[in-house]
């Protein structure tokens, strides 16, 4: 049984000699910072009295703590929350295991201009908020029982810098590494899997070692492969035994194996290995890197589209931005995974991170949950968006920033292309062609293995210079939906991807009638933004209403299931995000575009995509069953695996419909009269599901849902709580505004509340909040300590609501 595989390397590279004890110590460096929202840079002296400075852990967005106003700097599209400057400052102790090691601290995102200092000493600026990027802290740190500090600047102030909200400070994780002389590169393992088949796999390591003993070494490699459960797996060495010479650089040792009938990744199974690496000098081991991986293989064809392993998938994607919603920026992982859970439900199998290098465990995510990824690195390149973005930043840090995300990224398995940018305006001159060819040139030096593409909005490959460059491997087309029947003609030889479609509009739970009247919203004219308005800043959630730019979600749906030739898409938006209110000006704070909304409720044509992208038998039917006497209201039902659906007002039917030719709902128009809706699909006459919505009397209490009822006692896990308001039966009150207070005690506190709503201007932070059309939202964090939550929930005139949650032993 041959499971592992080892290698030797001779190093020979010359600087400081280190101790070499144990293997690296990686530390969770999110805990106990102090944060102060003053510009004061004589905080950078380690003898800086920062007891005055507020407490708190990482990861930290301090612009969502602000109170929403018009007269903010970053502007509605920004999300009309406060930005600025502000001082993050951590002490402590070395632990014993790292001392005497090369230790650097990594962050994975900082949003903006961060600039780091240790123990008084500068380590640099990192202008990008979305790159991840780590100092050596080695020369400055003093080892225990020492005191050592820590201090980042965040900057900021100048603005507007982003069309969408981008949150403030040190938002995504921390972690110091220590490692000796003889270490794995960060980022310096690449693993592919250059031949798939059912019956084995070649999986290719790629080890970047470093060596700063300042002698010659020689090393051992020596890779173990575990399966999804913990098993090891049988490999097969595939490379001989070699020795390598290098450079003071360090040593890159290249080796593959065979792996026997490999459980493959795909969307729908996604099953992952991990291989655990070591390096072993003088018969210790120095080095032990633990690195996921997934063994797939896909391909594009011009004319069929796309393949998983040799299967045909229509890519299904949704773009989405980095906020969580009420959470704002800062990373949690359950937010994330909620967010994923529920657009896997609905059928979804890829994201583009738009447009940025996502959190490193969004990817991970991805990996586990089955999400294909468009990785994606800028917004602009050298021309700007707004007045003070990363255009004034392009020129020194584009390359470095790009390669960044390539390295940091290229091990998921869920990651299978590149995007160098969205919508960049250097696709309208020549200037266009010399950066493509740059930047798709940067990314082949540090992978082969993905295409690359970018968001074009010039669909003309005539006047699309990013396209003449002739470097893209797929051409990634914005909206123009009227032009891909013929994207073979225009783009002969070509691959298509939608990388980003429809902008339509909705508000949850708002219904304008009649429903079959599509528009275009704005009209082309800024002026004329609010004239199709609602006087409470709602859109029509029939699906409707889209920016001229695009389409409703029906119409670039039907293109792209029609045509293989299309590989898919990926609808603008996901969830909605903070900023971009398009149609609306202020107070509208957050965007129309989601299939979901804010708070995480779908909107009615989250169901559309369900009916047309899973098997699960579905009917969904809306709006509500409260109108004025003898209005004419528009049903509209969206179902799968059934022929027709039936419907029945008060026990009489309104007739059979079908989806004809290319529908993708059935419409009933109805005078109304209270009572019962009551909706049935059938498959050759068998009932498959039933729906019923009944007329709902005034509200009489509040039922509260949440998503986890048992969360983990890490001071970071979430209960998402639904706060419903139902009349006496149960029955969803659907105008329902009611205000809301919530009460979180126990093991967990109240981290932010949401309804959904776009033009709320109450902060998230409030623990009093309406309801938005019946629903809201309370976010219950775990406060690290073990125990029952309650969740109280009170509302003038109602009697008061509460749930129990624990955290998990
Ligand atoms: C696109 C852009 C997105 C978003 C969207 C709104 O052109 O790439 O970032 O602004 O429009 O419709």
């Amino acid at each position: 049984m041959k499971k592992l595989f080892i290698y030797t390397v001779y190093l020979f590279i010359s600087t400081g000699l280190m101790a070499q004890s144990g293997t690296r110590l990686t530390l969770n460096f999110n805990d106990n910072w102090k944060f102060s929202l003053q510009n004061d840079s004589t905080a950078i002296q380690p003898s800086y009295n920062d007891a005055a400075w507020r407490n708190l852990n990482l990861p930290h967005d301090w612009s969502i703590e602000g109170t929403f106003s018009k007269d903010h700097p970053a502007t509605t599209q920004g999300g009309a929350l406060p930005t600025g400057i502000g001082w993050y400052r951590k002490t402590f102790v070395l632990p014993k295991q790292a001392s005497g090691k090369q230790v650097r601290i990594e962050f994975d995102g900082v949003y903006r201009n961060s600039e780091v200092w240790v123990n008084g000493q500068y380590l640099g600026l990192r202008p990008y908020g979305y790159s991840a990027f780590s100092y050596d802290l080695t020369p400055y740190i003093k080892p225990a029982p020492h005191n050592n500090v820590i201090t980042v600047k965040v900057d900021n102030s100048m603005q507007p810098n982003s069309r969408w909200y981008s949150g403030s400070g040190i938002y995504r994780n921390v972690k110091l590494v220590a490692t000796n002389t003889v270490a794995i590169k960060k980022w310096g393992q690449f693993i592919t899997t250059p031949q798939v088949n059912k019956q084995y796999a070649v999986v290719n390591f790629a080890t970047g070692i470093t060596n700063l003993t300042g002698k010659d070494v020689v090393v051992t490699v020596n890779t173990k492969v575990f399966d999804g459960a913990g098993k090891p797996v049988n490999t097969e060495p595939i490379s001989k035994i070699k020795n390598i010479t290098t450079g003071k650089e360090g040593a890159t040792h290249e080796y593959a194996v065979y792996i026997k009938q490999p459980a493959l990744w795909s969307v729908d199974k996604p099953n992952l290995y991990k291989a655990v690496t070591t390096l072993t000098v003088n018969g210790k081991v120095v080095d032990e890197l633990s690195q996921t991986f997934g063994i797939r293989h896909f391909h594009f064809d011009k004319d069929k589209g796309f393949f998983l392993n040799g299967d045909w998938l229509k890519i299904k994607g949704v773009c989405n931005h980095h906020d969580l919603g009420a959470l704002g920026a800062a990373v949690n992982v359950r937010a994330m995974e909620r967010q994923l859970e529920i657009l896997k439900a609905m059928g979804c199998n890829a994201i583009r991170t738009a447009h940025n290098p996502p959190a490193q465990e969004l990817l991970e995510l991805c990996d586990r949950m089955g999400f294909l990824v468009m990785d994606e690195a800028f917004d602009m390149w050298a021309k700007k968006k707004n007045k003070f973005d990363y255009f004034a930043d392009f020129k020194q840090w584009h390359r470095e920033d790009l390669l960044d995300m390539v390295l940091r990224d290229r091990n998921h398995p869920s990651v299978f292309m590149w995007s160098i940018g969205n919508e960049i305006r250097e696709q309208f001159d020549s200037t266009g062609i010399t950066l493509t060819k740059e930047m798709v040139a940067l990314i082949k030096s540090v992978d082969t293995t993905r295409p690359v593409t970018a968001g074009l909005s010039e669909w003309n490959p005539e006047k699309n210079f990013m396209y003449k460059a002739g470097a893209l491997d797929v051409i990634g087309l914005n909206y123009h939906h009227e032009v891909y029947e013929d994207f073979q003609q225009h783009f002969p030889d070509q691959v298509f991807i939608g990388s980003e479609n429809m902008s339509a509009f909705a508000t949850r739970g708002h219904y304008d009638m009649p429903s079959d009247s599509t528009y275009f919203w704005p009209a082309a004219s800024p002026q004329k933004i609010v004239e199709k308005g609602n006087p409470d800043y709602t859109v029509s959630a029939y699906d409707q209403v889209s920016a001229y730019w695009g389409s409703t979600h029906e119409t670039t749906w039907k293109l792209i299931k029609k045509h293989n030739f299309l590989s898919g898409l990926f609808v603008w938006s996901g969830f909605d995000f903070i900023g971009e209110p398009i149609p609306y000006p202020w107070p509208a704070r957050s965007s129309y575009y989601g299939i979901i909304d804010l708070a995480g409720f779908p909107k009615d044509v989250y169901y559309m995509y369900q009916s047309e992208w899973t098997n699960k038998p579905m009917l969904h039917i809306f709006p509500h069953w409260n109108w004025k006497p003898g209005q004419l209201v528009d049903i509209w039902a969206y179902y799968n695996q059934a022929d027709e659906v039936e419907l029945w007002l008060n026990g009489r039917s309104l007739g059979v419909k079908k989806k004809e030719g290319d529908a993708l709902h059935v419409q009933w128009r109805v005078p109304f009269e209270a009572g019962t809706i009551k909706a049935v699909s059938r498959k050759n006459g068998k009932t498959i599901v039933e729906k019923v919505i009944h007329t709902a009397g005034a509200a009489a209490r509040i039922e509260l849902v949440a998503d986890r009822t048992a969360i983990h006692a890490d001071g970071k896990d979430l209960s998402f709580v639904t706060a419903r308001i139902v009349d006496k039966d149960g029955n969803l009150v659907p105008d329902a505004g009611n205000t809301l207070t919530w009460k979180v005690d126990g093991a967990a506190f109240l981290a932010a509340t949401d309804n959904g709503y776009q033009a709320d201007t109450v902060s998230f932070k409030s623990a009093v909040r309406k309801c938005w059309k019946g629903l809201a939202l309370g976010i219950v964090q775990n406060n690290a300590k073990k125990g029952n939550i309650t969740v109280l929930v009170s509302s003038p005139g109602l009697p008061p609501a509460s749930i129990t949650l624990r955290t998990k032993p």
